[in-house]
């Protein structure tokens, strides 16, 4: 059912000034901002062929990720993603082993309009987890 790592997510305070201390210590090179409106966030990606590094930061001053930023003010690891191929179906099934699907009653979508979930950290070995559907 999980079929990949997709992504590991980072929020920080200022995604420009993450972006340029990738590029100017490691070399990597941050992909385009995009604004993720229902997820309150504006974000980006170092692609890997692997998987992903996310950068977040706030769009809006209620997003969730300014909560985050409040209890962790240089940021630090938010979330991590895993691949499914279904995200209902998976969500469905991981709830009937006892799992707490976030915002279970309303669909969710990332950036590139792929459904998504999120998992309760303390049914995941108290990390946060998204599920992202990926097709093939
Ligand atoms: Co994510």
């Amino acid at each position: 059912m999980i079929t990949a790592l997709s992504h590991v997510s980072i929020a920080v305070p200022d995604l420009e000034a993450a972006a340029r201390q990738l590029n100017d210590k490691y070399g990597l090179s941050v992909g385009a901002r995009m604004v993720n409106a229902e997820q309150g966030v504006r974000l980006a990606y170092v692609e890997f062929g692997s998987g992903k590094i996310e950068l977040m930061e706030p769009s809006r001053p209620d997003s969730p990720i300014a909560k985050f930023l409040e209890r962790n003010p240089k940021g630090g690891i938010h979330h991590f993603c895993l691949g499914v191929d279904d995200v209902e179906k998976a969500a469905h099934a991981f709830a009937q082993n006892g799992v707490r699907v976030l915002g279970a009653r309303k669909s969710q979508r990332n950036v590139a309009g792929e459904p998504i979930a999120f998992l309760h950290p303390g049914d995941f070995l108290g990390a946060l987890v998204e599920l992202e559907e990926q097709k093939g």
